[in-house]
């Protein structure tokens, strides 16, 4: 039978949202299948938030046991494979949170010497953000020479950022606000043009699986913090610090905050982001290289 490390067995305990002793323990199986399945590291993730996409879908199934439910997988791959897509939530949209981006805009004009720009959206979805930032580049004439690229561990969003094709969900609804002159109506949707998709490229690749490259002037990391428990927030956003260059910026979701900037050598510049300060790396005591 499978069971998790119990090292890592607390990180799974879920008895204040199943009902029994027995369904705690179907339940925690259940996500050492999916976890291995699946090659995600489903302990970094808040374990509420995995149960509540879980449960309505075993429901809908009309299983009664977690173990049923993993049998019928079995035997389906696409439901499973399914399911693996819509485990991650990949929401996103252009220039989300506006007002923020007019202060990223600001900080990357005052940046020194920092064109080209190299910026990795990290946890991209479909693409909306890198795209979001290659227009505010193109703009400011910034575009030609800079290195963009968005990385996702869901293999359908990076294949949507690839295509850069995106559908409307409402009759009446009109190209995203800062789309035009980069758009192209298709379909029930539009297409970006060829000058953004040249501009970018995407790859799968799971955060907590995959090691960092460095010396980035501008990373992303929006709206992920949020769904992952607090020792893989901490973990993450250390890694991401590192990852930055002296003075490089660390752009998270509106409501995402690093705990304690200063001991990763960050200073907030505001709300939701930040910038690497401009001192050498010995200075700070952070951990070098992938750790888990
Ligand atoms: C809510 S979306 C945020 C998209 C975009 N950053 C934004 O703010 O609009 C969260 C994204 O994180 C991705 N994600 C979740 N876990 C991940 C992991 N371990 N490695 C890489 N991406 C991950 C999901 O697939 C999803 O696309």
């Amino acid at each position: 039978m499978l069971s998790l490390p119990p090292t890592l067995k607390t990180n799974y305990t879920v008895a204040t949202f199943t009902d029994s002793p027995q369904s705690t323990a179907d339940w925690e199986c259940f996500l050492a299948w999916l976890a291995a399945e699946s090659g995600l590291d489903l302990l970094a993730y808040k374990p509420h938030q995995i149960y509540q996409r879980l449960a309505p879908r075993r429901q809908m199934a009309d299983f009664t046991t977690w173990t049923d439910y993993r049998r019928h997988l079995q035997v389906h791959p696409n439901v499973l494979k399914h399911l693996m897509q819509n485990l991650t939530i990949s929401v996103s949209s252009f220039f989300r949170d506006p007002e923020l981006w007019e202060i990223l805009e600001q900080n990357l004009s005052s940046q020194p010497g920092s064109t080209p720009l190299r910026a990795w959206s990290a946890a991209c979805a479909g693409g909306q953000e890198l795209y979001s930032l290659a227009i505010l580049l193109d703009r400011s004439g910034r575009l030609a020479g800079s290195e963009l690229i968005g990385s996702d561990c869901n293999g359908q969003s990076i294949n949507q950022a690839i295509r850069a094709e995106y559908r409307f969900t409402r009759l009446d609804e009109d190209l995203p606000e800062g789309l035009r002159g980069y758009a192209q109506a298709r379909n029930s949707g539009y297409v970006l043009s060829e000058r953004l998709r040249s501009a970018v490229s995407f790859r799968q690749e799971d955060l907590f699986r995959q090691p960092f490259s460095g010396n980035w002037d501008l990373i992303f990391c929006r709206n992920l913090l949020i769904y992952l428990n607090e020792q893989a927030q901490t973990r993450l956003v250390r890694r991401l610090a590192q990852a930055l260059r002296p003075g490089g910026l660390l752009f998270l979701g509106r409501s995402e905050r690093v705990s304690l900037p200063s001991r990763l050598g960050l200073v907030q510049i505001v709300s939701c982001l930040y910038r690497r300060k401009e001192l050498l790396q010995a200075e700070f005591p952070l951990h070098s290289g992938y750790q888990t």
